[in-house]
């Protein structure tokens, strides 16, 4: 294992100074029932098989402070959230999972997965919400402290289809904000992926769960370090 990681930062040293004194970092974003939780275990198994240590984060949560501010964001009984104060309270998890879990993971070199960052931000809050895109930028930035992953897998499939496997489990209080809120939600990450299209990448989610892996996969070899672990591993 550690002979992996530091052949890991030597190759990632051959890539630029940005990337030398730290892991990769992923991140997952997609509608409600888009299947990222699945993926991402997927890929965290695969990563591992290459010798790779995964430290896998989620938003909300991820931290004691984080999983307090999860169980209230996503309570129905909580009622009616002001749409500045839910987005503050993202922001709130966001920090202190950026902090406490992600940076120090990032420093010993591992690969982080986390479902969602601050593009569910944009999207829910300001797509889906109508708060003003550059407001939740600048917040995003601050509770980030400007960190953005290496990637982010955007797992995009039909809307309907996804919210129905959504509601089959137990419904949350965002899962129940409506048809309509949730079609904003995808367009809003459709056009984040546009704007910024050489971190995001879009994945086509319909299909059966080994379907996608693959093309994940095929995402994830596009970052040098993480193709040269898969090709030496033969994965
Ligand atoms: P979760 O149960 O983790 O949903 P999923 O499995 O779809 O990720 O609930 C997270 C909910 O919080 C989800 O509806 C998206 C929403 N959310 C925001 O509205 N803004 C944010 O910044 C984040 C991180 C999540």
């Amino acid at each position: 294992m550690a002979a992996r990681l530091s052949r890991l930062r030597y190759s990632a040293a051959e890539w630029g100074p940005a990337m030398t004194a730290r892991g990769v970092f992923l991140s997952f974003e997609g509608g409600e029932g888009s299947g990222k939780s699945t993926q991402i275990s997927i890929l965290a198994k695969t990563l591992e098989r290459a010798g790779l240590e995964v430290v896998l984060a989620r938003e909300p949560g991820g931290t004691s402070l984080g999983e307090a501010v999860r169980a209230l964001l996503l309570d129905p009984a909580t009622g009616d959230v002001d749409s500045r104060a839910e987005l503050l309270l993202y922001e709130a998890s966001r920090a202190q999972l950026t902090r406490e879990l992600i940076q120090p993971a990032l420093a010993t070199g591992a690969v982080v997965l986390c479902d969602r960052y601050y593009d569910s931000s944009t999207a829910y809050q300001g797509y889906g919400r109508g708060l003003p895109i550059s407001e939740i930028e600048a917040l995003n930035s601050s509770a980030t402290s400007g960190l953005k992953p290496d990637m982010t897998l955007l797992l995009d499939g039909d809307h309907q289809r996804g919210m129905n496997r959504a509601t089959t489990e137990s419904t949350d209080r965002l899962e129940a904000a409506g048809d309509e809120f949730h079609k904003r939600v995808r367009h809003g990450f459709l056009k984040i992926a546009q704007a910024d299209s050489l971190r995001v990448k879009v994945i086509d989610a319909e299909g059966t769960p080994e379907q996608v892996a693959k093309r994940v996969l095929a995402s994830i070899r596009t970052i040098p370090v993480l193709a040269l672990v898969l090709a030496e591993a033969d994965l």
